[in-house]
């Protein structure tokens, strides 16, 4: 397995290119399975991730072809010749479950493997299979796979109100609904901006949707849906984990495509904490105020709140604020595994449940950490920029699956970073 060396070396200076977004292309790419023409993207992100939905999709009977480096993903499912989405390949992503609704809605019936949990929790799909019932699928549950059969004249529009705003779930039943008879209202839909870009991309196709991005969406149902071309969205996570480069080595970095409107809550804790953002007509130019960052509290809520997939990386740049930091995690039970790989480096960090307190030291110290899982691997990667000495990152299979080029796009501003082979 391979690893990242990181050595401290200093202000990072220059530009950081900023890819389409992970969670939005995930959720694009089985919306192919709703149509018969073909649908295609740009701006995809190269990412392991990428290539099992792929891998999915092709195995469903739809046709996928990565163009161009893979960054447009030329797609069609004009025959699905197989209605069964296999664990050897779902539990190896958990997004694979997206691929329900669209079979549902188009071909009436799929078995889907239950996903299963991952590192950060047990990350149970009951809302979205809920969803589906409200809007007269029979699911049947055995052998660990969802075995779905919309009612006979097609699934109906539903009133779907989820007592969480889940993201998946909204995306899955937004896309189910695109083609049932009817009106269906989403009420408590998640927010987020891969929420819009989906819808976006729906609505280019054909279907009828209000109110993406507001806590109630609506959709008429429309018969068939045509192809369209799309672009995907600008990634905000990994925005806000480079943004969070500078912020702890010092000196000034632009985020090339970087929007102001993607990281609202983000940057309002950022510039609580010292870092200075500006939205110019390249993206958003980060620097650091001072020497040193102030301590700050983050809780992690659904979009327009602070996003779960940037706290380890937060908590990365609290290590050496000045002050405690108390770090909120809300949306998943066991999202602080970066906390222990922190301290090897010379952090203090009291983790009691669902909350972190991060009392800040001075400077970090390189060490070998882990990496357990893809939000924690950059952040250790971060912390390791600003460190003393040298930080060896194994098990960097996880950060494949989220961020394409990391040792490219840190060297270029400065960092001292390189990939090495692992057995
Ligand atoms: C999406 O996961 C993202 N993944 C996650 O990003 C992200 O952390 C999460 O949304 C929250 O923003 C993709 O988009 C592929 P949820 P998802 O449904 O859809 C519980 C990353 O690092 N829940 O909003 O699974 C669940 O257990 C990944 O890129 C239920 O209980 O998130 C969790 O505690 C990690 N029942 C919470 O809701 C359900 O049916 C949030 O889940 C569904 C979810």
């Amino acid at each position: 397995m391979d690893s990242i060396v990181v050595t401290g070396n200093g202000p990072l200076n220059g530009d950081i290119p900023i890819a389409g977004a992970k969670n939005a292309c995930l959720t694009l790419m089985p919306a192919t399975l709703l149509s018969d023409e073909p649908l295609t993207l740009t701006n995809a992100p190269r990412l392991s991730d990428i290539k099992t939905m792929t891998e999915l999709l092709q195995s469903l009977g739809a046709e996928v072809q990565g163009l161009q480096d893979g960054q447009v993903l030329a797609m069609s499912s004009h025959d699905l010749s197989n209605l069964h989405a296999d664990y050897d390949i779902v539990r190896k992503m958990r997004a694979s479950i997206l691929v329900l609704g669209p079979m549902l809605a188009r071909a009436g019936q799929a078995v889907v493997s239950l996903p299963g949990g991952c590192a950060i929790g047990a990350r149970p799909v009951d809302l979205h299979l809920k969803a589906f019932e409200a809007m007269g699928a029979d699911l049947d549950l055995r052998d660990g796979y969802v075995h779905a059969k919309a009612p006979s004249g097609g699934l109906k529009g539903a009133v779907i109100e989820f007592p969480f705003a889940s993201v998946g779930a909204t995306e899955n039943a937004l896309m189910a609904a695109t083609l049932a008879k009817g009106t269906t209202v989403i009420k408590n839909a998640a927010r987020e901006p891969e929420i819009v870009d989906l819808a976006d991309c729906l609505r280019a196709m054909g279907a009828q949707i209000e109110g993406d991005g507001s806590p109630d969406i609506t959709i008429q149902g429309v018969d068939r849906l045509g192809g369209a071309t799309h672009r995907v969205v600008t990634d905000r996570i990994e925005l806000g984990t480079y943004m969070l480069a500078p912020a702890i080595c010092g000196g000034e970095v632009t985020c090339l495509g970087g929007k102001l409107s993607l990281v609202e809550a983000f940057v309002e804790r950022l510039d609580a904490a010292g870092i200075s953002v500006e939205e110019t007509e390249k993206g958003l130019k980060v620097s650091r105020r001072g020497d040193r960052v102030q301590a700050v509290d983050v809780v992690t809520e659904p979009f327009p709140g602070f996003p779960t997939d940037l706290q380890a990386q937060m908590m990365a740049l609290l290590c050496t604020a000045e002050g405690t930091s108390n770090l909120e995690e809300k949306i998943f039970e066991n999202r602080f595994m970066h906390a222990p790989e922190l301290t090897r480096m010379g952090a203090n960090i009291e983790v009691h449940g669902g909350t972190a307190k991060v009392h800040g030291v001075e400077r970090l110290r390189g060490a070998p950490v882990m990496a357990t899982d893809l939000r924690a691997s950059v952040s250790l990667i971060l912390a390791g920029l600003a460190a003393e000495g040298e930080t060896v990152v194994s098990r960097v299979y996880h950060l494949d699956r989220g961020y394409e080029h990391v040792v490219r796009k840190l060297s270029s501003v400065g960092a001292k970073i390189e990939r090495v082979r692992g057995e």
